[in-house]
């Protein structure tokens, strides 16, 4: 079973979080799961501009996802940090290039299952994913989210990430706020269950 973590993170928060589901997902027997990052389409001097080069090259040894890698998968879980309520424009373009495999229905019945972040706590988690859900859907796939058997997100003894559409974590309007733990626990659990769920789908 294959299993395919696409991300973008500009500052480093949603490549913690894809640390965490490839953690849960590699928890299950017979996972191969892999990690890419889906390519930058902010020039150097923007980057620079935005704060963003330090963390960009942070990532430069993890590969660039290619569509090949979307059809020799049977899990894809998309981790992107929140743009104006909506996926960030590189996660955005990256889809935008699929065209040719939804015409030939090739991502059909995989699963696919988001998670995101975002600077404050109503900034935009939950449009994120779901808007993100219809480009899945369009494809055929199948959407698994983040069950409430994920106790730690009804917590509201501290601040936390978290929904049943998927794990998310908080950065903080100065992108200060790392995932906490339990935001770790609800990416692990999320990595987990899709895992699990393709196990059963491919049997
Ligand atoms: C152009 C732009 C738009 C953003 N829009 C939102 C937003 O709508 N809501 C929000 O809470 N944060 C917003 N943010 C903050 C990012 O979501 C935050 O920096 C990101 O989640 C951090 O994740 P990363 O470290 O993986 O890049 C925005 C940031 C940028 C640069």
């Amino acid at each position: 079973m294959k299993v395919l973590i696409a991300y973008y993170s500009m500052y480093g928060h949603i490549r913690r979080m894809a640390e965490a589901v490839r953690e849960g997902a590699g928890s299950v027997s017979g996972a191969d799961v892999r990690v890419c990052r889906v390519p930058e389409t902010l020039p150097e001097e923007v980057l620079e501009k935005m704060g963003a080069l330090e963390t960009q090259q942070a990532q430069a040894q993890v590969p660039v996802c290619t569509l090949e890698d979307l059809v020799g998968a049977d899990a894809i879980i998309f981790g992107t940090p929140t743009r104006f309520g909506n996926m960030c424009g590189q996660m955005r373009q990256f889809l935008d290039a699929t065209g040719d495999l939804w015409a030939k229905g090739a991502l059909v019945g995989k699963v696919g299952s988001v998670f995101t972040s975002s600077a404050t706590q109503h900034g935009g988690q939950e449009s994120t994913i779901l808007s993100f859900h219809i480009t899945l859907l369009h494809q055929g796939m199948i959407i698994v989210g983040l069950p409430y058997t994920f106790t730690g997100q009804t917590r509201i003894d501290e601040i936390t990430g978290g929904s049943p559409y998927g794990a998310s974590t908080i950065a903080g309007d100065d992108g200060k706020r790392m995932p906490s733990e339990n935001e770790l626990d609800a990416a692990r659990f999320q990595g987990r269950h899709v895992a699990e769920i393709t196990g059963k789908l491919l049997r």
